[in-house]
């Protein structure tokens, strides 16, 4: 049962900081008011106003988020040239590829050209902090580039001639449901961050194009919220507690507002090294004001899908095999595990009763030095052998990449970081827009290689290339 009442408790811990900087930004008091500020503070109303000036279309400086230091942006509308601005202070001189490989800040989603359009304008929106959370890589970035350059290092072999494919059939069945798109929206954590819209915005804009979401145990908002703004029940992931008695209880309450599948997340169970995050905490962390005002605002704040199901905090412990019996039977529900990337491990889920697996190292975000999952894919799906569904993510930001994971035996390809960019850029109308982007990159492919079907899409369809192409990542590491 999906409760009205689980609502107006989200609206009441989604108070927006972003709202308010900007109405800040568009006081008069403003002059007034800013030397008081505290410097992070002084710093988001610069973002601010920078970004006003540039949907206006003049030059403008910026502060980068991560390293305080300002610099200039190009204009938006007439800055397509290479001519350098007048007046502008020593900086990288704009130019169309420079642009193509690091973004634009774009007024409106219908001005995005690719995915990338839309992390440079939820840079934009986002305070350094959660910017730092959801850019981060562990330690080194390695895995976050293995993940795009495993899709580089994949060639298509397109056939020409033959029947024409005037209709493509997109569709694909999972666990007895029929989904419009192999695609889906991976479970990130604490949307709110990102857009007041929070997962209830992604979810609006995933059901309208038939794309299955996955919502985070770490979610802003509650189940029944969220199944509301869908208007359907959708999966749910899990962190297993290292107390059953609270495992138990968040799978019966899923399981009670009708969610059909269980996604265990297996591979953050021994802790990852987040540098990025750790130093944006450092400096301005939890316990500076501006940080406790949204994360501390109500004494004992809990995220809504950890309250009523008190255990005790602390580490992720190790779990066994037979835990995915005891996870399925607590809730009759299908169990999905996240995190496979070896053929043992694959076979070991299916013969421990997983039904289904995904092949995932959380976006770069767990561990260092993983191959790309696109690389890990063909072992898996050797280990699975067709007994369950093989799902995938980590790096998919183009039609082709869902194209390629599809070739190799995935069944489903998620994204992460491209729809919340697209949430925190115009909420649920970004994530609307990146999906109709990687849709439209990928129907596109399927008509060049004459797939009409998905089971059309298979091995012959791929084959290993020689380097990557182009690392479209910048100073700033955009573009992975
Ligand atoms: C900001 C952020 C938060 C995430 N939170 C979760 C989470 O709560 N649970 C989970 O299983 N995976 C989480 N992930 C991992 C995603 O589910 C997914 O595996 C990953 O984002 C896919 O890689 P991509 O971002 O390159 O598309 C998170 C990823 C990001 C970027």
């Amino acid at each position: 049962m999906i409760k009205q009442q689980a609502r107006a408790d989200e609206q009441q811990t989604g108070t927006s900081r972003r709202h308010f900087f900007k109405m800040l930004a568009g006081s008069p008091l403003l002059a007034m008011a800013y030397p008081g500020l505290s410097p992070a503070w002084q710093r988001e109303v610069d973002r601010i106003l920078a970004r006003d000036q540039s949907a206006s279309g003049r030059a403008t400086r910026m502060v980068c988020a991560d390293c305080g230091q300002a610099f200039q942006l190009p204009a938006m509308r007439p800055m397509r040239s290479s001519m350098p601005q007048a007046g502008a202070p020593q900086s990288p001189t704009p130019n169309a590829l420079d642009v193509h490989l690091t973004g634009q800040l774009i007024d409106a989603p219908g001005d995005a050209i690719n995915v990338w359009d839309f992390e440079t304008v939820a840079h934009a929106n986002t305070l350094p902090q959660h910017w730092n959370y959801i850019h981060m890589g562990v330690d080194d970035f390695e895995t976050r580039y293995a993940n795009r350059a495993g899709y580089q290092r994949l060639s298509l072999r397109p056939k020409r001639l033959g029947p024409d494919v005037p209709k493509l059939d997109t569709s694909v069945s999972l666990f007895g449901k029929r989904w419009a798109t192999p695609l889906f929206l991976c479970p990130v954590a604490a949307l709110e961050a990102y857009h007041t819209e929070g997962e209830s915005g992604a979810a609006r804009a995933a059901r309208a194009r038939g794309v299955l979401q996955i919502q985070s145990h770490q979610s802003s908002q509650s189940y029944e919220a969220i199944a509301e703004a869908r208007g359907e029940p959708h999966w749910f992931q899990l962190y297993a507690n290292q107390d059953w008695d609270v495992n138990k209880r968040t799978i019966e309450k899923v399981a009670a507002a009708g969610c059909p599948v269980l996604v265990w997340t297996i591979d953050l169970l021994g802790g990852s090294n987040r540098e990025l995050s750790r130093r944006s905490q450092g400096s301005e962390g939890y316990s500076r004001p501006l940080c406790q005002s949204c994360h501390n605002h109500q004494p004992g704040y809990q995220r809504p899908m950890h309250r009523g199901v008190q255990g005790p905090p602390g580490p992720r412990p190790a779990f066994d095999w037979d835990y995915v019996k005891r996870l399925k039977d607590a809730g009759k529900m299908k169990v999905v595990l996240k995190g496979i990337v070896t053929r043992e491990d694959a076979e070991l889920a299916v013969l421990h009763g997983a039904d289904g697996v995904l092949v995932s190292n959380h976006g770069g975000r767990a561990e260092n030095s993983l191959r790309g999952t696109i690389d890990s894919l063909p072992e898996v799906v050797a280990g699975v052998k067709g007994r369950v569904p093989v799902m995938i993510d980590s790096g998919v930001r183009r039609g082709a990449d869902i194209f390629k994971a599809l070739a190799l035996g995935a069944t489903a390809v998620g994204v992460g970081r491209p729809y919340v960019w697209g949430l925190g850029a115009f909420g649920q109308q970004g994530v609307d827009k990146v999906i109709t982007l990687l849709l439209e990159e990928f129907t596109m492919v399927m008509r060049q290689a004459r797939t009409a079907t998905l089971a059309q899409i298979g091995p012959q369809s791929v084959m290993p290339g020689a380097t990557p192409i182009m690392m479209r990542d910048n100073r700033q590491g955009f573009g992975l």
